[in-house]
């Protein structure tokens, strides 16, 4: 174990449980957040809702090669560990977890979870194997992390449906918490994806929440919804977002299909908006829900 000014650094499980050892004594209440790193504001707010609903706060930063396909992004996925390490400090965190691959799959492993029809449609559908990959890998770190509660971003909604399930399924002691998405001023959704985006790529990115944002007000004033769905679909590709990967309703939580002609003001509550759509080398995910009071 080692220390960056106040925050406590660790490698393995064994120096992370030493760590731990005297907070989880004097009963401190352990809050997790799992990251691959190249941490923006959007990570950052989910420290904050951690710090605010726990005692001491563990960030995870691992680039799970088990959530990405033979042709995805893992070689090339952006590693700034100095940095993050500086931005969990300044944000506060009192440990920072940063196994590498041998740590968290060494040779001889053999191990994976498999999270059954959650994931069965969006990213489940294109990327083959990517929620067995998380649901792995999370499970792992909440063994040796141990924490009373877990935030994740809904920025990854159907990843937060995917570790609702498994921790009621595998009887995980855990609270799962889901945090807002964290927006840049034109809406685009903070991800550590969007580094990769060229700057005339970050002009047209922020038209995707203009073209969600739209889809939701027609839908929500009653307009057709095979009509608005595939006029959102014709704006997307005349703005360059494209080939789309999907552009859909689904309903909370299973995720089914909404094949009903027009949403009615009671099922707004219970739906919402799933897309995926490539820019360049680029693949922008992004959801919203409809601003229903609750
Ligand atoms: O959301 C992410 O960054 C990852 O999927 C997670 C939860 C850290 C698992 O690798």
């Amino acid at each position: 174990m080692t220390s960056t000014a106040a925050i406590a650094i660790a490698r393995d499980p064994g120096s992370l449980a030493t760590v731990l050892a005297p907070w989880r004594e004097s009963g401190c209440k352990i809050a997790f957040v799992p990251t691959m790193g190249a941490l923006h504001d959007g990570h950052l707010s989910l420290i904050q809702e951690a710090q605010a609903r726990a005692d001491r706060v563990v960030v995870s930063v691992f680039v799970n090669p088990r959530q990405f396909g033979p042709n995805e992004d893992f070689g090339t996925y952006p590693r700034t560990e100095d940095e993050d390490v500086a931005k969990i400090a300044r944000a506060e965190g009192d440990v920072v977890y940063l196994p590498s691959v041998e740590v968290m799959y060494p040779a001889g492993y053999q191990t994976s979870i498999n999270v059954g029809d959650v994931p069965v449609p969006l990213d489940g559908a294109s990327r083959p194997g990517f929620f067995d990959g998380i649901a792995t890998v999370v499970t792992k770190l909440f063994n040796q992390v141990k924490p009373d509660l877990a935030v994740f971003g809904e920025k990854d909604f159907q990843q937060l449906l995917v570790i609702r399930r498994l921790v009621t399924d595998l009887n995980l002691p855990i609270e799962i918490i889901g945090a807002p998405i964290i927006r840049e001023a034109d809406g685009l959704a903070m991800s550590s994806r969007n580094r990769y985006l060229s700057p005339e790529e970050r002009q047209i990115a922020g038209h995707l929440n203009q073209i969600m944002r739209s889809t939701l007000a027609r839908l929500a004033e009653g307009e057709p919804l095979d009509d608005v769905l595939s006029g959102a679909r014709d704006d997307l590709e005349a703005c360059g977002l494209a080939p789309i990967d999907y552009f859909e309703l689904r309903r909370i939580p299973d995720l089914s299909a909404v094949s009903i002609a027009r949403l009615s003001a009671t099922e707004l509550g219970s739906v919402r908006l799933f897309a995926a759509v490539m820019l360049g080398r680029t693949r922008l995910i992004d959801n919203m829900g409809f601003n229903v009071p609750r």
